[in-house]
């Protein structure tokens, strides 16, 4: 276990804190990308005492557990949910920065008025495009984590707690792939 139920409230209280002073009096939607953020977004936004909406995007990266793919967007909000609306995306982690920098270009496009950034966790060390999260909770060395929403090969979201993936249970999936293959 790397971070306890009780780390993680007391992160997100303080991150919910900021979320709120950034945006008093401002109109804006919460954009959660499913699947790893639902547990976090459910989270924080019950925790922001202003006005706001709520929406979702989907995008799919990790499709043999640990790997990151090409990453595919499985379903964007309408135009009409975005045009002129204040977003902020909000993601599990941050490693590669793929999805949330070709998230934030897409919802840009679709007219989006800004688009900030909030992740629970980063990993700074796996940056392979710049980019940087407005507001984010945990850093975390370049291991696997999962629970709290986050998965391997859709597995652990459960989890109330966040712990690392041993490596004998990331090779032994892997072992069980190439059986298959
Ligand atoms: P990125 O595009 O490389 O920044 O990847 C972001 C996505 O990869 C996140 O939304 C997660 O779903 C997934 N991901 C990255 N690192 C981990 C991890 O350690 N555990 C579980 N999922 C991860
Ligand atoms: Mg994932």
């Amino acid at each position: 276990m790397l971070f306890s139920e009780e780390m993680i409230r007391t992160g997100v209280d303080a991150l919910a804190e900021r979320v709120s002073s950034a945006y008093r009096g401002r109109e804006f939607t919460v954009v959660s990308v499913l699947k790893g953020s639902c547990v976090f977004a459910a989270d924080l936004i019950r925790r922001l005492p202003i006005p706001m909406e709520l929406g979702f995007v989907a995008t799919e990266s990790y499709r043999d557990g640990v790997t990151s793919g090409e990453i595919e967007l499985r379903y964007l909000p309408s135009r009409e949910e975005v045009e002129g609306r204040e977003l902020l995306l909000v993601d599990d982690i941050l490693d590669t920065g793929r999805t949330l920098h070709f998230l934030q270009n897409t919802l840009i496009e679709l007219g989006a008025t800004s688009v900030a950034t909030c992740v629970l966790f980063d990993k700074p060390s796996r940056r392979v495009v710049s980019m940087e999260a407005d507001f984010k909770c945990f850093d975390v060395d370049d291991s696997f984590i999962v629970g709290y929403g986050l998965d391997f090969a859709g597995r652990y979201r459960n989890l109330p707690f966040v712990g690392e993936l041993k490596g004998s249970v990331i090779e032994a999936a892997t072992l069980q792939q190439s059986d298959v293959q």
